[in-house]
This record gives structure tokens, C-alpha cells and sequence, in this order.
């Protein structure tokens, strides 16, 4: 899995690059203070996440010699956020060692802060922020006319299912954007990636839903495997 997300994440590299070049406010960060603060929120185990931040150094640090000349380069902090659950120890004992960066780990849901205000520079998240906070409670509500029973997802179910999940994504990005809105120091930038569905067309034909599809499936002979009395 985080092989097939190597190539996005060298793809938004360029993106990335000319968004630091174009848009980031190096005026007001020379003289905010000593050191440059990257977060990347949803950072798994690595190591698409050291990529991203070497990346993201290296981009900061050509904008800064270009437009602060006079200044030092800063100190670059880097903090990797991720669920509490998530396999830190494997994050940190494989970090690369030629790194310019410090490190820090901040466990928790990205749904809520988790820096104190105007503390951070440089927001990144990168294939995570489609992760909802929770499954819609009317999907599990027997009386709900968007039960979805005997699914675990969207693609090819009622429209009022796709609502459901909809109105959760709209809910947590709000959260997601307000709690990093607190944290950045302004003049920083946010960068976000995550997997999208071409309009008009259908889940069930993009790559995302087939996977799920298939999972589905998986989980679907597995739960008739144990309710099925042995003959
Ligand atoms: C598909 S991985 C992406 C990993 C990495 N960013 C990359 O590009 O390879 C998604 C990660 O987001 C994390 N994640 C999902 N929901 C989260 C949340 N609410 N708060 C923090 N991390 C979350 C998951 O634990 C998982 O490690």
C-alpha cells in the first residue's frame, strides 16, 4: 500500500515545489522567529512521509535563500502525527540519518488540534484526510432508509448512503481546517493530497472502489464463514 503511494507523492513534489515558490510568505516567516515548524498529519510508518518532508525542506530552504538572502537558513522541525494506535516505533527506528530535521511525534486525531496556535508553518497531509472520524450513524440504523446493511462502503448503493458519507466528509474537513486554521502562524500553507472520483463517473469504476469492492467481498465470505453452522 504505501508503495502504490510513492508515486503520488513524487508527483505532488512539483506541485508542492511551485506552491512554496509562488505562495508561501517567506517575508513574514524570516522575521517570525529561528526555527521553520512541518507537520504531516495521517504520517502512517513511514516512508512516503520522509520523502514529503525532505521535499518540503528542500523547496523552504530554495525560497528562503532566494528571498531572506541575508538571513540563516532556520532550524527545521519536523513533528509526524498519526493516530496514537499507529506503529511510531517503526516510524523513528528507520528515520533517515541524513536528515535535516529534528523530530517530534504528535499521536492523536487529526479531527481536533493538536499544536498550540500559530505554531506551524508548513501543514502537509498526504492520503489520510478521507479517513472519516466515524461511520455515519444512520448507515447502522436498522430504521434509517440509508441502512446499508451488509455493505462497508458507497459504490453502488442509494444515493442517500453516498449522502450519508458525504455529509461526514464535509463534517470532519471542517473540523480538520479549522483546528489547523488555529495552528498555522500566518503567511504558512497547508498542503493536502487525498484520493478524489472523477465526475460522472461511477465508484464502482474508479480504482478506490474496486479495491473496496473486493475487500468487501473478502469480508463478506469471512462473516458468512462463521454464521454458517458446520454441517
Ligand atoms: C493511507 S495512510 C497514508 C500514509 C502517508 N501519509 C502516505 O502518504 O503514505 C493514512 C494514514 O492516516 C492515518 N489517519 C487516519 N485517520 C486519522 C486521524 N483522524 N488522525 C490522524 N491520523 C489518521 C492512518 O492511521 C494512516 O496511517
Amino acid at each position: 500500500m504505501l508503495l502504490r503511494q510513492r508515486k503520488p507523492a513524487n508527483a505532488v513534489r512539483e506541485k508542492i515545489d511551485e506552491a512554496i515558490a509562488e505562495k508561501l510568505d517567506m517575508e513574514t516567516l524570516c522575521s517570525s522567529g529561528k526555527s521553520f515548524h512541518i507537520a504531516d498529519f495521517g504520517c502512517s510508518t513511514g516512508p512516503n512521509t520522509f520523502i514529503a518532508m525532505q521535499n518540503i525542506l528542500e523547496s523552504v530552504e530554495r525560497k528562503y535563500k532566494s528571498q531572506c538572502p541575508t538571513s540563516q537558513i532556520p532550524e527545521f522541525q519536523a513533528f509526524f502525527n498519526d493516530q496514537a494506535s499507529n506503529d511510531f516505533n517503526t516510524l523513528f527506528t528507520t528515520l533517515p540519518l541524513d536528515r535535516q530535521y529534528l523530530v517530534a511525534r504528535v499521536p492523536g486525531s487529526f479531527h481536533g488540534r493538536l499544536f498550540p496556535d500559530s505554531s506551524l508553518h508548513f501543514a502537509y497531509s498526504s492520503t489520510a484526510l478521507h479517513w472519516l472520524s466515524k461511520v455515519p450513524e444512520e448507515l447502522l440504523d436498522k430504521n434509517s432508509a440509508s441502512f446499508n446493511k451488509g455493505r462497508i462502503y458507497y459504490s453502488n448503493t442509494l444515493d442517500k448512503v453516498v449522502d450519508a458519507y458525504s455529509s461526514q466528509f464535509a463534517k470532519d474537513m471542517e473540523i480538520f481546517l479549522d483546528a489547523r486554521a488555529k495552528e498555522l502562524v500566518a503567511g504558512g500553507m497547508l498542503v493536502m493530497t487525498m484520493p478524489g472520483q472523477p465526475n460522472g463517473i461511477p465508484c464502482c469504476q474508479t480504482g478506490m472502489g474496486m479495491m473496496i469492492d473486493y475487500l468487501e467481498s473478502c469480508f463478506l465470505d469471512m462473516v458468512n464463514e462463521v454464521s454458517t453452522p458446520p454441517k
